[in-house]
C-alpha cells in the first residue's frame, strides 16, 4: 500500500507576522511517495532533484516521520522517496514541506488516527534539524492550506484564516541561498516599543482584512520594521524589487521567510502576473538567476 503526495511550499512571515503566520502556495511544491513496508521503522529510500542525505536522523522528512511514529507506537514500517522541486535554502519553506508531507502521507497511510492540526508538531521536530528552531509558520500552513496563525506557541494553538477569493501570490526566488539558522542569528533578541505596537497593528489589520476581503486593509497592514530592515541586505536587489511590485499594482511585497525569496500579495490573476513580468524583467539586471511563480492561495 502506498500513497503519493503533493508537498506544498509556503510563505512564512507574511511581513507583519514574523514566526506567526503564513500561507500555503496552492501550485508550488515537491512530490513524495510513502509505501508501506514489512522492515520496521523509517527508511528514505530515494531523493531526486537536491542532494540530501538518506539518513532518517539527518533529513527532516525522517525527523517528522520519526516523532509522528513514537507517538503512536506502531511496529508499521515506511519507505519514503523525496521528489524536491522546491530548492533548500530558497524561503518559500523546503525543509516543510518535506516534514509536512511526510506526516500528512503516514496519516493517511495509518487511517488519520490524528488531525492536521495535531500533526503539526510533529512536524515542527523535523523543522527544528532544519533551521534549529521549532517555529510552525511553514509547516502550519503546508498543512492545514491557506493562510495559519500560529496563536501561540505554548501550547501550540494554531488558527485557520479565511482566502479572500481573488488573492494571488507571486515569489521570485533569486538563486542564492540563506540558511534560516543564519538569518535568525542576525536578528536583535528585543525591539523597541513603537515598533511592536506599530506590528502588532499591521498583524491585527491584516487578518481583519482577510475577514472581510477588505484589499485596501490589507495593503495598508503589509509592512515590517522589524524583521525586514535587518534581513533584506542579504538578499541583492530587494529594495528595486520591493519598489517595482508596489509600482505594478502588488498590494505589498517582502520576504518571504528567511529569503531569498521575495513574495508580493496582489488582487486578481492578471495583476499577479503583470507584477511577475515587471520583476522578472528588472531582476535580469542583477546577473543573478531566478525564478518566478505565481500561485493562487
Ligand atoms: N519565521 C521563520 C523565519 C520562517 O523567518 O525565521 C523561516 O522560513
Amino acid at each position: 500500500e502506498s500513497i503519493r503526495l503533493f508537498c506544498p511550499a509556503t510563505v512564512a512571515n507574511i511581513s507583519c507576522g514574523f514566526d506567526v503566520l503564513g500561507l500555503c502556495l496552492d501550485t508550488i511544491g515537491d512530490e513524495m511517495t510513502i509505501t508501506k513496508t514489512a522492515q520496521k521503522g523509517i527508511q528514505i529510500t530515494r531523493i531526486t532533484g537536491a542532494d540530501l542525505p538518506l539518513d532518517v536522523t539527518q533529513n527532516v522528512a525522517g525527523i517528522a516521520a520519526q516523532a509522528f511514529l513514537e507517538q503512536l507506537g506502531t511496529d508499521q514500517g515506511f519507505a519514503i522517496e523525496i521528489h524536491k522541486k522546491i530548492k533548500a535554502g530558497s524561503g518559500i519553506g523546503s525543509s516543510a514541506a518535506s516534514a509536512a508531507g511526510a506526516v500528512f502521507g503516514l496519516n493517511a497511510l495509518c487511517g488519520n488516527p490524528f488531525t492536521n492540526k495535531e500533526l503539526i508538531s510533529f512536524a515542527m521536530k523535523g523543522e527544528a534539524l532544519a533551521s534549529g528552531c521549532e517555529h510552525a509558520d511553514n509547516v502550519a500552513p503546508a498543512l492545514l492550506g491557506g493562510f495559519t496563525l500560529i496563536r501561540g506557541y505554548e501550547p501550540l494553538d494554531v488558527i485557520a484564516l479565511p482566502v479572500p477569493s481573488e488573492l494571488y501570490v507571486t515569489v521570485i526566488h533569486p538563486q542564492i541561498a540563506l540558511k534560516t539558522a543564519e538569518m535568525r542569528a542576525v536578528l536583535a533578541p528585543e525591539i523597541p516599543l513603537k515598533n511592536a505596537i506599530a506590528q502588532w497593528g499591521n498583524l491585527g489589520g491584516f487578518i481583519a482584512g482577510l475577514y472581510t476581503e477588505d484589499y485596501n486593509l490589507m495593503q495598508r497592514s503589509l509592512s515590517d520594521k522589524i524583521v525586514e530592515p535587518v534581513r533584506s541586505p542579504f538578499i541583492p536587489g530587494f529594495d528595486k524589487i520591493k519598489e517595482t511590485a508596489l509600482q505594478n499594482g502588488a498590494l505589498g511585497a517582502g520576504i518571504s521567510g528567511s529569503g531569498p525569496s521575495i513574495f508580493t500579495l496582489n488582487k486578481g490573476i492578471k495583476t499577479a502576473k503583470k507584477v511577475a513580468f515587471a520583476i522578472a524583467e528588472n531582476y535580469t539586471e542583477t546577473g543573478i538567476p531566478f525564478e518566478v511563480y505565481t500561485s493562487p492561495i
